[in-house]
């Protein structure tokens, strides 16, 4: 297949960009490399990618170039660029957030109309469920997003919807649940965590750590975004990509205390807010829609990571 990733420099969608070269497909990136975090961390995140006459970069941003013409001859696109973050979208950052999230998603559509695919995937996000009645989020929640992040992923899924709906585009629309591993950006816990443990500087943590997250390798997001291009179509709800075993902060700072073999010195700040107690992904759609099952332990995961950032080969 070719496949087109946007946001290929990022977290996630390097991951996403090796595997399906591993895979034998062809595959065109699309990345703006923006601020978030240093460009040269992005570029090393598609050195290996780069190497290969199987892929190639449109190095811009999908708020002004042709995205028509790079869609053009594609089986499938994955939409991952994005602006992420979720406690850092209040204020003047927002608009930021309405661009990259809501108004380059509307862009992607507009182009995956004219240049048709048999399928475009979009990452969105937990988030969008906010502070939610039950502690397993099932997709058929009504979702009530407690950041503003959150209401511009919603807005994402939304947009595909509306496509879906008026043009008969097939829309694969994907709930990420926070993600770790190896790349991970510099701004998230893990990493915050593990260069402070290597530091010997103070870990900050929101609340008392007791938050719990569904933690989910970023390999096991891989593989259901790989699955979700090639599944039936899966009509106008969206599916949990998660691990369905959530964590709390406190017990993940155990863990990555014992693997950097450093005990830990801790700052306790008071939750910002748009940050949920809790996140916890029913993994049943996604089962019987993807045929996915998270492979990944959390302990390994963690080894994974830790290895990644302290002894980077
Ligand atoms: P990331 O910042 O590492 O990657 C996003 C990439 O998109 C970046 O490389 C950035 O340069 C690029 N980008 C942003 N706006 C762009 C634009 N207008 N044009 C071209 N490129 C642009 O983030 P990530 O953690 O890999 O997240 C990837 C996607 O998954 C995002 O959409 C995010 O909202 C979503 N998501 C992430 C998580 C997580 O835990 N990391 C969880 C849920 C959802
Ligand atoms: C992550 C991603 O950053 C979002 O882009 C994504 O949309 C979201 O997951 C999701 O699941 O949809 P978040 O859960 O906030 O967001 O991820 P982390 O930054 O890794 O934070 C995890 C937890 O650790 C949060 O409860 C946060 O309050 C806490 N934390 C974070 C700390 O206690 N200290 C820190 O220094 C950083």
């Amino acid at each position: 297949m070719r496949a087109v990733v946007t946001g290929a420099a990022g977290f996630i969608g390097s991951h996403l960009v090796a595997r399906l070269l591993v895979d034998g497909h062809e595959v065109v990136g699309i990345d703006a490399l923006t601020e978030n975090y240093a460009a040269v961390v992005k570029r090393r995140n598609l050195a290996t990618a780069l190497a290969t006459d199987r892929f190639s970069l449109v190095e811009g941003d999908l708020l002004n170039i042709d995205l028509a013409s790079v869609f053009d001859g594609a089986d499938c696109v994955f939409h991952l660029a994005g602006e992420p973050g979720v406690r850092e979208s209040w204020g003047l950052d927002f608009a930021r957030y309405a661009e990259r999230n809501i108004v380059a998603t509307q862009r992607v559509l507009e182009a995956t109309r004219v240049s048709p695919t048999q399928r475009l995937v979009l990452a969105s996000s937990s988030s969008v469920y906010g502070r939610a009645p039950t502690e397993k989020l099932a997709e058929t929640l009504p979702p009530k997003p407690i950041s503003p992040y959150g209401v511009t992923k919603l807005a994402a899924e939304q947009l595909c919807f509306a496509y879906r709906q008026s043009y008969g585009l097939s829309v694969a629309v994907l709930r990420y649940f926070t993600t770790y591993g190896p790349r991970q950006r510099p701004d998230m816990a893990f990493s915050r965590f593990i260069s402070a443990l290597d530091a010997g500087q103070p870990l900050t943590v929101y609340g008392e750590g007791a938050q719990r997250r569904d933690f989910t390798f970023v390999e096991d997001v891989v593989a259901a975004t790989v699955q979700a291009a090639r599944a039936a179509d899966a009509g106008e709800l969206a599916i949990n990509v998660g691990s369905g075993h959530p964590a709390t902060v406190a017990e993940v700072i155990e863990l990555l205390s014992e693997l950097v073999g450093r005990e830990p010195r801790i700052v306790f700040e008071p939750v910002p807010a748009g940050d949920p107690e809790s996140t916890w992904a029913d993994m049943s759609r996604a089962r019987e829609v993807l045929d996915f099952e998270p492979a990944m332990d959390l302990a390994e995961g963690l080894r994974r990571q830790v290895e990644w950032q302290l002894f980077p080969s």
